[in-house]
């Protein structure tokens, strides 16, 4: 695959990707989001990737946003296409049916933000600043922050990040649930991999059917989502899985699950 701004290794069932523009503090522009749309329909057809892990290049920034020099260009019919595209590429990641977990390393902001909510896990650096600063350019968010943030942090928590445009610490975005935890910068990537591994030792078609029950159930309303989640507890319950799960807990044995 020819990419320019984005690296993209797979090492022992993880592909690791790092949006690596990092004299624009790794911001996406239209090429990187083409390379970053290319890169996930790859890790989707890929049997032998199991889940991601995504950074930014450096160490001051994961994304400082969408290009804001691209989209100071846009009039409003390019507007629609880049907010479309840059849509198309949380749909995927969110709906990738793979874990992705967003290794958060520094300035995360706008599109970045956008970018990291539509990731399955996400785990920061002490040093993290994440914000969705839009208004402070006169627009609002356009790859899906008005949307997903609320979901994940409630409506007025999401209210006052987007409309006073400030950024908030890694702390802050641990106590509100924003990232799931913070660790030293050091050993972000560490941690990012330890967790992936300790999802991929799980029953992969549960750890596959848990993500639809929670991301389509977010969209319904409960009682659909409850008839979705029995459907999908009724489908698990008759792999090879399900009896190897069970077998191996009665058995008192580590389990060898085949994904089947
Ligand atoms: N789009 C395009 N370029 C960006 C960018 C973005 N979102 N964020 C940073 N850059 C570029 C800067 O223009 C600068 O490039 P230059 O050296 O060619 O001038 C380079 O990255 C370094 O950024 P700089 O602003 O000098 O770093 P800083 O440490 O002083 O500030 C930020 C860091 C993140 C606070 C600041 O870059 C910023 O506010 N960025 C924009 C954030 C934003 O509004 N994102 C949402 C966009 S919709």
């Amino acid at each position: 695959m020819d990419l320019k701004n984005v690296k993209y290794e797979s090492k022992n069932g993880i592909a690791f990707i790092t949006v690596n523009r990092p004299d624009k503090l790794n911001a996406l522009n239209d090429e990187t989001i083409s390379e970053l749309i290319m890169v996930f329909h790859d890790i989707a057809h890929d049997d032998c990737v199991l889940s991601a892990i995504v950074t930014g290049a450096g160490n001051k920034a994961f994304i400082a946003g969408a290009d804001v020099a691209e989209l100071s260009k846009n009039d409003a019919t390019a507007a629609k296409r880049t907010a479309q595209k840059g849509q198309l590429l949380t749909i995927l990641v969110e709906n990738l049916g793979k874990p992705v977990i967003a290794a958060i390393n520094g300035f995360t902001l706008g599109g970045g933000c956008e970018f990291a909510m539509a990731c399955t896990i996400r785990i920061a650096s002490e040093n993290a600043k994440l914000g969705q600063p839009e208004v402070n350019l006169g627009i609002i968010p356009g790859y899906g922050g008005t949307q997903r943030l609320p979901r994940i942090v409630g409506k007025g928590r999401a209210m006052e990040m987007i409309l006073t445009g400030d950024a908030i610490d890694a702390q802050e975005a641990w106590r509100i649930g924003l990232v799931n935890k913070v660790v030293p910068q050091d050993k972000l990537l560490e941690e990012a991999e330890k967790m992936a591994r300790k999802i991929m030792s799980r029953g992969p078609l549960a750890v596959r059917y848990s993500m639809e029950a929670i991301n389509a159930g977010l969209e319904m309303a409960l009682r659909e989502g409850l008839t979705l989640e029995a459907n999908l507890f009724s489908s698990i319950c008759a792999t090879n899985d399900m009896k190897e799960g069970m077998t191996a807990f009665l058995e008192k044995r580590t389990t060898k699950f085949q994904g089947q």
